[in-house]
């Protein structure tokens, strides 16, 4: 994987889909990016750090790491928790700390103030804020090729949204972009603009390096406002350039309700392109899938199935309804009912469920059948062999064509350490049985049902450990005469 591509190797959505035919102009450009994620996010209401919360099941800030993944040098303020917030970067991303957040315009003069930070050697920069994962890479590079073509001071994005609430407002005077504004700086006629900041800008380093220094903090929110670097381009009569793009694509997340928001867009583009390779979904809705997750064309997705982190499906198979998969392996032609899965490694043609759970470190072999009611862990099963329903496999390895009836387990656990069961090739293990590892059942062994078996039980023997059946001839008759006394 190299640097900037995140979690999933497939590219998936919006970043790579519909991108423009014709190559950025800046390809001789020097460009750095820089990602601002030094905000509490107080609105979140929550420990973890803003920017860490997941979508599709990677953190928020890997999508602004992408967006801006092939840029030369690429930087991340980090402020509020910056060592947990640091300590998720690419290698590629340098953090830069920021003690105090007295307003993006001191985030960014902070960047240019670090020894990380060389302004020698880029023509511009790029600010994204760490929260905004729909962002779109075809809009990044439209953004960066206007403000390269207009030789401007500074561009940003923009998108005409139902709701301007809370964001700085786009100012123009006779069609001139004079300023942005912020809502708590906003006059009544203002506050109707429905243009607003996405917060994504293109900044000529030059113009940034000679301005920054005369931003001041005397608003309503005593902050330092990088938007008021457009007022300053205005007032020297240097180019500003807006890149207006769909309301959707710049949706920030401030709030748990903003965060559900956009993870359901993404997971919408997320099934559509699944759809588009030949998966099926039953029900898209209530299908929660990783943007990790690897799906092969012909596979059913049935209802209520959540498939998470590095999940690899293969072809041909059916999962669900109602399944859990999570970092495994589901081999080609392989159904899946009403089953947990974790861990684990399925070779193809297996029948799993209803009700199994498969945990961490069960292999599979090709055409197993793990069924009603069953578990196994930390276990090999071989080629067609069965574990078909009220078992549990722990700590074992199961060679070929082993029978693994109803009720059979493996006593794996000592109160204080694992021990392992081997089943060889075509044994026979009969129903209700409890195999005390460490124990061997050698070569097509049978062990009777009801067995405890605690000693090996050598190829093609018996193993049966019970007391003899005793019949007691004529008991129930003498038994109901006596109850008719
Ligand atoms: C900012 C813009 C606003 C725009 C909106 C888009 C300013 C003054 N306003 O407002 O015009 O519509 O984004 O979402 O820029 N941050 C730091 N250090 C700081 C302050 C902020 O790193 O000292 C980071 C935050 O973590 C966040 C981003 O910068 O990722 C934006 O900051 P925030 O305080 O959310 O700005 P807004 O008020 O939303
Ligand atoms: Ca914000």
């Amino acid at each position: 994987m190299g640097d900037g591509v995140i979690g999933n190797t497939l590219g998936f959505g919006p970043n790579v889909e519909g991108s423009s035919p014709s190559p950025p102009a800046n390809n001789e450009m020097s460009i750095s990016g820089v990602i601002l994620a030094a905000g509490k996010g107080k609105r979140m209401k929550s420990s973890l750090p803003k920017v860490l919360h997941n979508v599709l099941g990677i953190p928020m800030i890997d999508y602004a790491q992408e967006a801006i993944g092939h840029f030369e040098s690429k930087y991340v303020v980090v402020g509020h928790q910056s060592e947990k917030v640091s300590s998720t970067l690419l290698e590629s991303f340098i953090p830069v700390i920021q003690k105090e957040q007295l307003g993006t315009g001191h985030a960014i003069s902070t960047l240019l103030e670090s020894s990380e930070f060389d302004s020698d050697q880029s023509q511009y920069l790029v600010v994204i804020p760490g929260d905004v994962p729909l962002i779109r890479k075809d809009d990044l590079d439209k953004l960066v090729n206007d403000v390269i073509a207009n030789e401007a001071a500074i561009g940003l994005i923009t998108a005409k949204v139902q709701n301007p609430f809370g964001y700085g407002r786009i100012v123009k005077n006779n069609e001139e972009f004079e300023k942005i504004i912020e809502e708590s700086d906003a006059n009544e006629t203002e506050k109707q603009i429905n243009e607003i900041n996405s917060g994504i800008y293109c900044i000529d380093i030059n113009f940034l390096n000679s301005n920054i220094g005369s931003l001041e903090s005397s608003n309503n929110q005593k902050e330092f406002y990088l938007t008021d670097l457009i007022n300053i381009a205005f007032q020297n009569n240097l180019e500003r350039v807006i890149v207006q793009v769909n309301e959707d694509s710049i949706q920030g997340i401030n709030s748990m309700s903003q965060l559900n928001d956009v993870e359901n867009t993404l997971r919408k583009e997320l099934i559509e392109f699944h759809m588009e390779n030949g998966v099926y979904f039953q029900d898209p809705n209530s299908t929660y899938i990783d943007k990790s997750v690897k799906i092969a064309s012909g596979t059913r997705i049935l209802a209520n199935c959540h498939l998470t982190g590095t999940t690899n499906i293969e072809k041909d198979c059916v999962i669900g309804p109602n399944s859990i998969i999570n970092d495994s392996k589901i081999g080609e032609g392989s159904v899946v009912q009403f089953s947990v899965i974790d861990e684990a490694e399925i070779k193809g043609k297996a029948t799993i469920g209803p009700y199994a759970h498969l945990r961490k470190g069960s292999i599979l072999d090709e055409n197993v059948k793990v069924g009603a009611f069953a578990e196994t862990k930390n276990s090999k099963i071989g080629k067609g062999s069965k574990v078909p329903h009220l078992a549990y496999v722990g700590d074992a390895e199961l060679e070929e064509d082993v029978n693994f009836s109803a009720g059979a387990i493996t006593v794996n656990y000592d109160g204080k350490e694992k021990h392992k069961t081997e089943i060889k090739k075509n044994a026979f293990v009969g129903s209700d049985t409890m195999l005390v590892a460490p124990v061997t059942i050698g070569e097509g062994a049978m062990v009777g049902a009801g067995s405890v078996i605690t000693k090996d039980v050598p190829p093609g023997a018996l193993g049966i450990e019970r007391n003899d059946q005793k019949n007691i001839e004529g008991y129930m008759n003498r038994k109901h005469k006596k109850g008719k006394k």
